[in-house]
């Protein structure tokens, strides 16, 4: 079956995208990467994700990520379609501040097991899913997300999962439910109370439960 595995290395794939061709491990230079498909150019909900995306662009550049999006599209549809995008934002006169990977022989799509096979182009053929891949600095997955194309994504949340895995990468902690940055963080399962109490100085609490387990165990950073 195809498609990428977390920690699997993300492929070095060569692309003609709207900046030119690229090879994507010399595109990521070694930071860390969002990969997002789209079913189509020209189409609405799409246009108003990668408006939303163009609007976050600072935000991703903030955390060090660099952003990239692909379809099943031309070069030529995805530069006149770009600037639909930016002026769906109101900003008709800047360039969409991140490229687009023309796929047009579904190469790439098939590869990494993006298509959506419930929605067909006007040949009949499958278009990209919403895939959203998350790349760390070492070119592995380190997140993926698959919708359909009928539901757009929630970029707010994109940026939320990255100070997720920014944050867990450094240090040995995982993000509750709904977490948000500056809330408090749980201590990985793996680590021992005591090893908790020097590599959390900020102390760790512990939430009563009936089973008398502690394994619910929260710090804040
Ligand atoms: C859209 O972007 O609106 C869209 C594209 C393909 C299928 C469904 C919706």
């Amino acid at each position: 079956m195809p498609g990428i595995l977390l920690g699997d290395e993300f492929p070095n794939f060569e692309a003609d995208t709207t900046i030119g061709r690229i090879k994507f491990h010399d595109f990521l230079d070694k930071s860390w990467g969002i990969l997002f498909s789209h079913p189509k150019d020209f189409t609405p909900v799409c246009t108003t994700e990668l408006a939303c995306a163009a609007s976050l662009s600072d935000k991703f550049a903030k955390r060090g990520v660099k952003m990239i999006a692909l379809s099943v599209d031309s070069v030529e549809d995805h530069c006149g379609w770009s600037k639909d995008v930016m002026a769906f934002n109101s900003q008709a006169s800047s360039p969409l501040p991140f490229p687009i990977i023309a796929d047009e022989k579904r190469q790439l799509a098939t590869k990494l097991g993006m298509l959506d096979p419930d929605e067909i182009d006007v040949d009949g053929i499958p278009v990209t899913a919403r895939c959203v891949f998350v790349i760390g600095p070492d070119n592995r997955l380190k997140l993926s997300i698959l919708y359909p194309a009928t539901t757009g994504r929630n970029f707010d949340e994109l940026l939320r999962v990255i100070d997720s895995l920014q944050l867990t990468a450094q240090k040995k902690v995982a993000t509750p439910v709904n977490w948000k940055p500056g809330d408090k963080v749980m201590v990985l399962p793996n680590v021992s109370d005591a090893d908790a109490a020097t590599l959390f100085p900020n102390g760790v609490t512990n939430k009563e439960v009936p089973s008398g387990k502690k394994y619910l165990r929260y710090t804040q950073l």
